[in-house]
């Protein structure tokens, strides 16, 4: 004789497994066979149903109202879930997409700073931490500024069509960024220590190395008493933090008409620490920027009592130290936009 109580129990967990399996399907087909699996001739429910009978008889009301109440609850939630999914299908069907909120959300535009931006960014901030206040002059100069005023003798080279971009016979793109030297001595008297960073451009053949286009930062201290000494101790300093503690400096011998005596440097390797690689061409050395002291003839153009002042100035190319910083070998990536490029910055 079958017991009421296991009845009861089978009926509540025939219950629970059949909304379980409804819940888990998506598709019309999987749900017409769970129908069949609880309500089909030979389903759960319906042999349920059909046994009934080996029970006495004053039981079978409530169990058949029991088996009744599940037979409908199923019918219930299988037409209820029928229905979504067919709203699903038809969605799709119609290719209109549906709304999933579960998916993951995708992610936004992420942009990021230049190669350049970055690197002028820490040249500046170095700098500055050091002392140094920022100023800016314009990239259409006159010749005064950029080569007279400088020292530039008349028949310089550097003035030669080929290498400057003039717009008028007095107006150029300046071809470096020590014309902020005089636009600083005009408006400020010593002590001056300034940093001026920049666009420059030369009309020189394109290619791995040189650009139409590119960017320095200038820097500049003068005041009583500026020596040689103090060039090469900020120069020092702003290397070992540009470049790390045990980076090596190397002055070498130089020319610029604005400096005297003028200087260019150079730092040990910092891949190959001066053994020689490919980085250095297997000098040991790499050249990073050019300095000197002011010449006295700057400082008359600028009005500056060439006796009581001194100051150093040094320019760096920020296209030449990113090149370095990120071992890029071709100069014109940074300005062909090239996302492939920009992303790994
Ligand atoms: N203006 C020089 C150049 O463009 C660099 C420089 C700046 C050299 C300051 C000495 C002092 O090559």
């Amino acid at each position: 004789m079958p017991n009421i109580n296991e009845f009861q129990d089978t009926i509540h967990k025939i219950k629970d497994e059949a909304l379980q399996e409804i819940e888990r399907v998506d598709q019309s087909e999987g749900l017409e066979q769970i129908r069949i699996k609880y309500l089909g001739r030979k389903g759960i429910i319906t042999s349920l149903l059909k046994n009934l009978k080996d029970f006495p008889e004053e039981n079978r009301p409530t169990l058949g109202q029991l088996s009744n109440q599940l037979k409908k609850q199923v019918e219930e939630i299988l037409l209820q879930r029928s229905q979504e999914i067919k709203e699903r299908e038809l969605i799709l069907k119609k290719g209109k997409p549906s709304l999933d909120y579960t998916l993951p959300g995708r992610r936004g535009w992420e942009g990021r700073l230049h190669p350049i931006t970055r690197t002028n960014e820490r040249i500046i901030q170095i700098l500055y931490g050091m002392g140094f206040e920022v100023a800016k002059g314009p990239d259409i100069e006159t010749d005064y500024y950029n080569f007279s005023s400088l020292n530039f003798p008349p028949d310089h080279p550097a003035r030669d069509m080929q290498d400057t971009f003039y717009i008028k016979d007095d107006l150029l793109l300046r071809t470096h960024t020590s014309p902020v030297q005089m636009r600083v001595f005009e408006k400020r008297k010593p002590p001056v220590r300034i940093i001026a960073p920049g666009r420059c451009y030369r009309n020189e053949a394109i290619n791995a190395r040189s650009y139409c286009t590119f960017h320095q930062v200038e820097g500049f201290y003068v005041d009583t008493d500026v020596t040689f000494a103090d060039l090469k101790g900020i120069l020092t300093a702003f290397i070992w933090e540009m470049f790390g503690k045990e980076t090596r400096l190397r002055f070498r011998a130089s020319f610029f008409p604005f400096t005297e005596p003028s200087a260019e440097v150079d730092i040990s390797c910092f891949l190959c620490g001066g053994k020689g690689c490919s980085l250095c061409k297997h000098a040991g050395w790499l050249e990073i920027l050019g300095a000197g002291m002011i010449d006295p003839e700057v400082f008359k153009a600028a009005g500056y009592d060439e006796e009581k002042y001194t100051g150093y100035a040094f320019g760096m190319g920020v296209e030449r130290i990113a090149m370095l910083k990120y071992g890029i070998n071709d100069i014109r990536l940074f300005y062909e936009n090239d996302l492939r490029f920009l992303r790994q910055f």
